[in-house]
């Protein structure tokens, strides 16, 4: 599976095979981690096992978890000025080799236990948010998106492929609520996303920016 299938395919998972995920996979993962982590600083961290995270009122209510054991915690210093961004980023460039693995996924920032769950969280780190991970009992399913118009200032037909790309797999992206609180421009030959003002929305940025990057193969501003 390429890259753009992985963005294509991924979706929201929250019911999960009650298997443990493989020891190959085990390895690919927490091997992936330790490479963000190096690269930015960050303390993400693979936890596995535990049944007690996602064992909250809300997860059950509503959005219905079942079977999520298994979850990336995504830590960092508190002082790091990006934190929630660099925490969307790597986390959905995990997210994304989850997907080509054969895993599934769901970014959780709310219905989950905070204080439930087994991270290591040192007196100057912030747990940013947590997301599923295992062996989905369903695939999910496409979110509806914004209208493109609403995302992006830039009219597409006007604009290279790789652009078209990028916008494509940026409305792709999960987004915390499906709130999609970003725009997309073209700068000087550049693709620059920001955040609009919103909970979490500098959160989705990493993670509509990862996706962008993957797809486009264009570093975004
Ligand atoms: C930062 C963030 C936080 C989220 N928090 C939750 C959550 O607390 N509970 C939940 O069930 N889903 C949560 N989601 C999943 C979103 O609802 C989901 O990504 C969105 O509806 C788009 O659907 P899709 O992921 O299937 O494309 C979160 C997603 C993001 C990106």
């Amino acid at each position: 599976m390429d890259i753009t299938e992985a963005i294509n395919n991924r979706h929201s998972v929250r019911q999960y095979k009650d298997i443990p995920i493989g020891e190959d996979l085990k390895k690919q993962l927490n091997a992936l981690v330790e490479e963000c982590n190096q690269e930015s600083g960050l303390h993400i961290q693979l936890i596995l096992d535990d049944s007690k995270c996602f064992d909250v009122f809300m997860a059950h209510y509503g959005m219905k978890f079942r079977n999520a054991f298994n979850y990336l915690a995504l830590v960092g210093k508190k002082d790091i000025s990006d934190l929630d961004e660099k925490a969307g980023y790597y986390g959905e460039k995990i997210v994304l080799a989850a997907q080509q693995m054969g895993l599934n996924t769901c970014w959780v920032a709310g219905t989950f236990g905070k204080k439930k769950c087994r991270v290591e969280i040192a007196e100057d780190e912030k747990l940013v948010c947590v997301i599923a991970i295992g062996y989905g009992e369903n695939q999910g399913k496409p979110h509806k998106s914004k209208p493109i118009e609403k995302l992006c200032k830039e009219d597409l037909s006007k604009m290279p492929d790789w652009f078209k790309a990028g916008v494509d797999a940026a409305l792709k992206a999960p987004t915390a609520i499906n709130q999609q609180k970003f725009i997309i421009s073209m700068e000087n030959d550049e693709a620059v996303i920001v955040a609009k003002s919103a909970a979490m929305a500098k959160i989705d940025l990493g993670i509509v920016k990862y996706n962008f990057e993957a797809a486009s193969g264009h570093k975004v501003l």
